[in-house]
């Protein structure tokens, strides 16, 4: 018998560190910024090209992302290293600049529930929210990421449609986001669906512009990566030491750990860039400070020796 084809998949990919966002605003205990500026520094010096280190959102909505001002005025920057930060309006993206954020990033989602739950508004009105945001970034040379949430289910309204999350895509693709990532935010999507979804988002949105953001609430977000890696994404959110929790899954796990996306990306012999043990050690800090046990496999293997 023939062997079967080996398929191609991408020979780089680009990791998107979500861990001081993602993660952190879904921890329960205070955090300071002496030790979130810690944090993102260690992943700077992890290797990481690109790190989500805060919020520009209502303290009220998120408070563990209120001291995002002082994390990026204190941070050691490194050339080359992207250090973005969401803004959900024009007083997130104001705030931002003024803290010296080089991109931004405005969250929809594809689901109406979550959008009102979220963000205190329909999906209509937060784009129509986010054009305003997009006009200013562009004219001050800002480069600004789109998200879209619940594309493989929501906790409120249960199944959304895959053409429902291209709509928003597309839309927010066509606003002028460079980059369109897939969120799901409670972990509920499985490889098929993942593979599916992205044949029908990339009939709008080039796959080459999409990400992959995939909680690992149901031990399902490496195995949605590898994936979208056969559909040809290699863009990926991931959160050290699997940072963060899931507000609708008590106990729950929070973003795919991205020691756990390296080693399987090693494993694959695509490069990331990333320094695996520098990672680790950031990942077991942050989780010993937060006394919470790694979210990490790879890391909780082998830092167990
Ligand atoms: P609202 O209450 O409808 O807003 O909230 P508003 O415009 O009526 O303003 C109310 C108050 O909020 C005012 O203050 C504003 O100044 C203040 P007051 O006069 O009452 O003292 N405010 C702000 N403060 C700081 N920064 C701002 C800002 N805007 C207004 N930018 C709003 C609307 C969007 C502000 C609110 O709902 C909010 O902040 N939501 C944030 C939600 C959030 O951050 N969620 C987590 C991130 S999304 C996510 O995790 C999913 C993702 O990971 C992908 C995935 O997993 O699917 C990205
Ligand atoms: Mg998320």
């Amino acid at each position: 018998m023939m062997p079967a084809t080996q398929q191609e998949l991408p020979r780089q990919v680009r990791l998107v560190e979500v861990g001081p966002r993602d993660g952190l605003q879904n921890e329960q205990q205070p955090i300071s910024v002496d030790d979130k500026v810690r944090l993102v520094d260690e992943l700077t010096a992890a290797g990481l090209g690109y790190i989500e280190a805060g919020s520009f959102v209502s303290p009220r909505w998120v408070p563990q992302m209120a001291g995002s001002a002082e994390v990026f005025a204190r941070i050691s920057r490194k050339s080359g290293v992207t250090y973005a930060a969401l803004t959900p309006n024009l007083q997130g993206l104001e705030a931002a600049l003024a803290a010296g954020v080089e991109e931004v990033a405005v969250f929809a989602a594809a689901s109406e529930a979550f959008s009102q739950k979220n963000i205190n508004c329909s999906i209509s009105e937060s784009l129509a929210r986010f054009a305003p945001v997009l006009e200013a970034a562009q004219t001050r040379n800002i480069r600004v990421r789109g998200y879209v949430s619940c594309v493989l289910g929501c906790p409120y309204q249960g199944e959304v449609k895959a053409t429902e999350v291209a709509t928003v895509a597309r839309e927010l693709h066509a606003m002028g986001c460079y980059e369109i990532s897939l969120g799901d935010t409670i972990g509920t999507g499985t490889p098929g669906r993942t593979r599916q979804l992205i044949e029908t988002v990339s009939q709008h949105v080039p796959r080459e512009r999409l990400a992959g953001h995939y909680h690992d609430t149901y031990g399902q977000a490496l195995a949605n990566i590898y994936a979208s890696l056969l559909e040809g994404v290699a863009v990926f959110d991931s959160s050290v030491a699997g940072l963060g929790g899931c507000p609708y899954a008590a106990g729950a796990s929070g973003n795919v750990a991205s020691e756990d996306v390296v080693y399987m990306l090693n494993g694959l012999g695509i490069t990331t860039g990333i320094d695996l043990d520098m990672l680790i050690a950031a990942g077991q800090r942050i989780s010993q400070l937060l006394g919470r046990s790694n979210g990490s496999r790879v890391a909780r293997a082998l830092s167990s020796s």
